[in-house]
Parts: C-alpha cells; structure tokens; sequence
C-alpha cells in the first residue's frame, strides 16, 4: 500500500498542494488529534465523497488543554493512524511539531463569544479559544474547500462554524453525524481511558439524551424533563457537568421546543474519564 505523503511545515504544505490547485483540484481538510477510530474514518470518506483531494492533519493541540488536563497522557498512535489514512488513501498528512505551530513569540489567539458561551466554556474556559486559534491556522496553512467537523463535538462544530463566516474564511465546514458503539457510547479517543465497569456504565448519556429527545418531542416540558435526566446520569456514577437543552445552531439557552430547533447537550465524568455527547431532538 502506497504511504500517504507527510508534511511537517506550513511551507512543505503549500509545496505539495501546488500542483493541485494548478489543476483546479478540490481539496478537503480534516482536522484530527489523531488516534483515529471509526469516528475519523468517517469525516476521512465523507471529504472523498466532495473533493478530489484529502489532506489530514493530526495535531494533538496544547493550547485546548487546561494545565490540568490529559494533554501528556491523551493517546499516540501514529504507526496505526498512519496505516489507516493510507488504507484510505489519504493524499497528506499534515503533522506539524508544536514548535511549528507555536513557535517563540506566538501571541495570537481567537476570541469567541456566541456559540462559545456556557457548556465546555463552564468547564474549560481556555478551550475555545485554542480549537478556534488552531484550526484557523490549519486553514490558513491548507487553503481547502472543504472542512470535515464531527456533530460529536457539536459545541465546537458550531464555533468553527460561527468563527470561519465571522473570519470570511473560504471554506465550506460539512459536519458529519456521529458514529457510535452497538449499545450508543460515541466513538471517542477518550474512551480509551476507561475501565471495564466505567465503559459499562457509559452508554448511560446517549440512552438519556435518547429519552429525554423522544419525551420533549413527545410535548413534555424542557426544564423538568432535563432534572430527570440529570437525576438518571448521576444515578448511573457520573459527576454531571451538564445536561442542557440549546438551539441547534445559535446554542442560546431555550425553554421550550417551540424556541427553534432543539440539541441536547451533554457533559460528564466517570472514573477520571470526561465524556461529551449530544442528539437532536
Ligand atoms: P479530535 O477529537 O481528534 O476529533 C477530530 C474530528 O473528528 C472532530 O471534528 C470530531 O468531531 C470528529 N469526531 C470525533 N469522534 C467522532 C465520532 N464518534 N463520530 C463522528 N465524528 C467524530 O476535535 C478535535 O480533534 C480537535 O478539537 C481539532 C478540531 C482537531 C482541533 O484541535
């Protein structure tokens, strides 16, 4: 199997993309962390399916982790990840060292409000401001069409959204729906960090999401039929960070079905694993 080619610099990027865009090719973009699972795979076929050519790029970004997060420990798994972007016949990988990224002097960073307000911002103020600021220069370095995002990071999904239209960034974001496990669970590369009797337990979110969807669909008020759920989630192990109705694309808070189109977020931590969810309703 042929090996996807590996660009470690902006510069080597605009190099190997050059005669792409001589011959008018389009060129999708896949952001990554790497240690791809299914997940990934699946922004990877969707990027085949509108553009001619897929640029990858796995960069575990410090600047969206806290100083007390998972940024040492979050899962490197570069042999594998590179066999299967090839399996995809991916055409670059773009794989920059940090210091390519954030080199001596750096001092710019996106501020966001909007879509970035409340939810992972409650919990991880930095984190928006690091996923906007990286993926703006993974733009910028890439030039694509199109931008592949996951509605398993819905939040962030429409902060980059919200941030390319704001920015009049030349890009069309495309989401893709979440891909899970037989019994719910969203494929994560967190996952990996959970026990046997944690990963039991998991499943929990999307079941509540699931029924708390299917209840406020069915008529029954937004605000109590969330306490139940909470109430369900904690009872299951996890320290709920939250559970909340928003519009779908806005995310302010809403009250009521009738205030647009709902999505159901959520967040919460079972053993020292954080795991996100999300559904329509
Ligand atoms: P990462 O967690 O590696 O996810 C990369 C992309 O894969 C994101 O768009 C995410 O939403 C998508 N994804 C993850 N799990 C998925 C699943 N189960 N189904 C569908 N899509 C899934 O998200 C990031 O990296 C980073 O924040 C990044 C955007 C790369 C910026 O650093």
């Amino acid at each position: 199997m042929s090996q996807p080619a590996i660009a470690r610099s902006a510069k080597a990027l605009r190099v190997a993309t050059a005669p792409w865009r001589k011959k008018s090719q389009k060129i999708a973009l896949v952001p990554t962390m790497g240690a791809l699972h299914a997940g990934h795979i699946k922004l990877v076929r969707a990027a085949r399916r509108k553009a001619d050519r897929i640029i990858v790029s796995i960069f575990v970004n410090p600047a969206q982790f806290g100083p007390n997060e998972d940024f040492a420990r979050y899962p490197r798994t570069w042999r594998e990840d590179l066999e299967k972007l090839a399996a995809e016949k991916v055409d670059l990988i773009y794989a920059p060292a940090v210091r390519e990224m954030y080199p001596e002097g750096f001092a710019t960073k996106i501020s966001l409000e909007g879509p970035a307000s409340g939810l992972e911002t409650d919990f991880r103020p930095h984190f928006f401001a690091g996923v906007a600021t990286v993926v703006a220069k993974l733009l910028a370095a890439t030039l694509p069409d199109y931008a592949m995002f996951g509605e398993k990071d819905y939040q962030q999904l429409q902060v980059v959204k919200r941030m390319t239209a704001d920015l009049n960034l030349p890009v069309e974001i495309v989401s893709v729906p979440t891909v899970r496990e037989k019994d719910g669970l969203a494929l994560s590369s967190r996952n990996a960090y959970l026990s046997p009797a944690d990963r039991a337990a998991a499943p929990t979110l999307h079941r509540v999401l699931h029924e708390t969807a299917a209840s406020i669909r069915k008529g029954a008020p937004v605000g109590p039929t969330l306490v139940r759920g909470r109430r369900t989630i904690k009872a299951a192990g996890f320290k709920l960070d939250y559970l909340e109705a928003r519009h779908a694309s806005t995310l302010a808070p809403v009250t009521s079905r009738k205030d647009g189109p709902v999505r159901l977020l959520v967040a919460a931590r079972i053993g020292g694993t954080r795991l996100i969810d999300n559904v329509a309703v």
